[in-house]
């Protein structure tokens, strides 16, 4: 059963549609990285699924219940923004216990002079210290308890907010960018802690963030959402091999996938360099469609008897990999490539080079931008082609 269900959400500001009908459904259990550029509604769909904004129309099923009518604070759900938003007045130890005391004291039990006098409220800050204490154990940040998020570096707030938000044992946990603000290092081991601290709790989470190896590598499953519109939500592998929209292609994937138009036929033939895909459904005529391939399935090689010809313009070492960049000599288009040291050793700025492209990678994109399913037919040897 999923824990969460969006159904049909929308969210205009004005005349501006923001989200467009978005629908998804998280499992018990599982971590969804929510991705797309920057001002397409991430931060406008957490905070309508926490309470904190309202849908125009749509449901938000938490748990089998509708809750649309339920404030904020009665969704059961915690949130974990940027900027961390943690009380600057108050010590760790004391934002961490904010939340219990919000659920298991009237406002005015909160003031420590009135609830020392009674035991029934001793007894409940008593029982909201140890969980403190427990949820700072667990997340290693026991050290930090007396100190203010003033004294602590941006990697421990991160670790406060967390456990403030972890330790009412939410039913679903949403996060916005949360690491956003570490410099890299940090980044990358928190977002270990982060994948750990989801793996323990098993509670299901809604991740925003920008950073496609971010959601690659924590997710179980990537939503991908542009233009107000879901476009994908599959597991990170299918997402980058598989993807169902152009536009989930050209959004992830580090450098970009190349996409270079050309035509198929009414029958559903598309000829590109020596390969013949394809199309499972043909168009109705002949049509401007779009071949997208990644840069690990091109390669250049310094060959002058390919017929999809380049030459190379500049190559960008990156240590494990080089990632070539070159043009095509027919269409003046940009290709990019991505060659291991040895093989881009033997290119150079100005040399003119055959292109490759992996015959079972290459994609076929509908002119707005649908995935058409396709397959090879037929890969011309080069002589072939220099005869006929
Ligand atoms: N209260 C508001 N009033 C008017 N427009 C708003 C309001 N809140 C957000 N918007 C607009 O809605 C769009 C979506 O904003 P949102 O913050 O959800 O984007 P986002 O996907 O989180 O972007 P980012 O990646 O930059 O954080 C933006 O164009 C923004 O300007
Ligand atoms: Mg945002």
């Amino acid at each position: 059963m999923s824990i969460l269900s969006l159904r049909n959400i929308t969210k205009s500001f004005g005349d501006n549609a923001i989200l467009k009908g978005v629908s998804l459904e998280a499992e018990e259990g599982e971590f969804i990285a929510l991705v797309g550029p920057s001002g397409c509604g991430k931060s406008t769909l957490l905070r309508i699924v926490a309470g904190l904004d309202h849908a125009d129309s749509g449901e938000i099923v938490i748990g089998g219940r509708e809750v649309s009518p339920v404030v904020a604070a009665d969704r059961n759900i915690a949130m974990v923004f940027q900027s961390y938003a943690l009380y600057p007045h108050l010590t760790a130890g004391q934002n961490i216990a904010v939340p219990l005391a919000m659920r298991r004291l009237t406002a005015a039990q909160r003031f420590p002079f009135i609830s020392n006098l009674l035991p029934a409220q001793r007894q409940i800050r008593a029982d909201i210290q140890r969980q403190v204490r427990e949820m700072a154990t667990s997340l290693k940040i026991d050290h930090l308890l007396d100190r203010k998020p003033g004294q602590m570096s941006g990697g421990q707030r991160q670790r406060v907010a967390l456990a403030r938000a972890m330790v009412r044992h939410p039913s679903v946990f949403l996060m916005d960018e949360p690491l956003s603000n570490l410099d890299a290092n940090l980044r990358v081991h928190a977002r270990g802690e982060i994948v750990d601290l989801h793996r323990r709790a098993g509670v299901p989470t809604l991740y925003v963030t920008h950073d496609q190896s971010e959601a690659l590598s924590m997710a179980d499953r990537v939503a991908v959402m542009i233009g107000g519109t879901l476009l994908q939500l599959a597991s990170p592998q299918e997402i980058y091999d598989d993807p169902a929209h152009i536009e989930v292609a050209r959004f992830l994937g580090q450098p970009r996938i190349n996409v270079m138009e050309t035509r198929m036929d009414a029958a559903g033939t598309v000829r590109f360099g020596v390969l013949t895909l394809a199309a499972q459904h043909a168009l109705r005529s002949e049509t401007l469609v779009m071949i997208g391939v990644r840069p690990e399935f091109v390669r250049l090689s310094a060959r002058v008897d390919g017929i999809l010809r380049a030459r190379v313009e500049r190559t960008e070492f990156l240590g494990s990999e080089v990632i070539v960049h070159a043009r095509l000599d027919a269409l003046g288009e940009a290709i990019v490539a991505k060659a291991t040291p040895a093989e881009a050793a033997k290119l150079s700025p100005g040399m003119p080079v055959s292109v490759d492209l992996d015959p079972d990678r290459v994609m076929l994109f509908a002119p707005r931008g649908e995935r058409l399913p396709a397959r090879t037919v037929a890969v011309a040897s080069t002589l072939e082609k220099a005869h006929g």
